[in-house]
């Protein structure tokens, strides 16, 4: 099979796109695959680099990646691609809409506020809000442009930062309580991590750097498992997933609140999916045949 590996892009996750990219590459067996890095940047002519492939495996993250964009490109031009489709794409790189329809499904996911305009602020300001509240840019990942604000002067400052990032920032209640996430490939639930940064929280560099956060096999007790596996699942279903998906969740008091589902999950050296695969008995090399195995189904 000739794979087209497609990385890089102009999203704010470009450098660890960049890692996915080269630790897919170093993973996919070359007795079964013919393998082409694709390294893109939006000027960059993509049906040109795309020919003579039968599947492009997305190693994308962010804006024009994760978002639906490739993926409706790669549509259009009729090249099987690894991972979920144009909507899901989009609606997981959306968080609030993402939130809403979690929500209204009856999954649970922390309270929150779109911010559309730095102005609007005010209006959250005269509220009186509750802190910690964790700022977002709206459709980012891997925390790029995300802090923890604990007052009203390190809010001011967060949602500056995460303007910067994009147009759309969200507030979020800190939930207080054990980090987990919970991987799903092809219909197939895999072991749940508990994440330990040394951080305040679950940030860039305790993302990417070697030893800067333990994840080790979540020990949860069988009904608090339970409610976990349900809420991913259901996650999952109603924001339309498929092949593989990677769900973010707070755990607090047994109760399990969705941050947000990956469509398309860190794949690096120091990722979850890997790690969750492993402690399932797939090496890494296994998971991307499954991946493509199940995204050619
Ligand atoms: N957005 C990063 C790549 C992740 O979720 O793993
Ligand atoms: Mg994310």
């Amino acid at each position: 099979l000739r794979v087209g590996v497609i990385m890089g892009g102009d999203s704010s996750e470009r450098e660890v796109s960049l890692m996915t990219g080269r630790e897919i590459i170093s993973h996919l067996d070359p007795a079964k695959y013919e393998v082409r890095p694709i390294e893109i940047t939006r000027k960059r002519d993509l049906p040109q680099q795309l020919a003579g492939i039968d599947m492009a495996v997305i190693a994308l993250h962010g804006k024009y990646g994760e978002d639906g964009t490739i993926q409706g490109t790669l549509e259009t031009l009729g090249v099987p691609y690894t991972g979920s489709g144009v909507l899901a794409s989009s609606l997981c790189m959306d968080k609030n809409t993402a939130k809403k329809l979690l929500r209204y499904e009856g999954v649970e996911t922390p309270d929150w506020t779109l911010l559309t305009s730095p102005d609007e602020l005010e209006n959250v300001l005269a509220s009186e809000p509750l802190y910690p509240l964790v700022v977002k840019p709206n459709s980012g990942g891997s925390s790029v442009g995300v802090t923890l604000a604990r007052d009203e002067q390190s809010l001011r400052e967060a949602v500056e930062r995460a303007f910067h990032w994009d147009d759309e920032v969200i507030l979020e209640q800190y939930i207080e309580g054990e980090e987990i996430t919970c991987s799903l490939l092809n219909g197939e639930y895999l072991p749940v991590l508990a994440i330990k940064p040394n951080g305040e929280f679950f940030d860039y560099t305790s993302k990417y750097e070697e030893g800067e956060c333990e994840e080790v096999v979540a020990s949860l007790d069988p009904d608090t498992a339970e409610r976990v596996r349900r809420a991913a699942e259901l996650s999952c279903r109603v924001l339309k997933c498929s092949v593989y998906a990677r769900v973010d969740v707070m755990l607090h008091q047994g109760i399990p609140y969705v941050m947000e589902v990956n469509t398309l999950p860190g794949m690096t050296r120091t990722s979850l999916l890997p790690k969750s695969a492993q402690a399932a008995g797939l090496s890494f090399s296994a998971l991307l045949d499954r991946i493509i195995e199940g995204s050619l189904a």
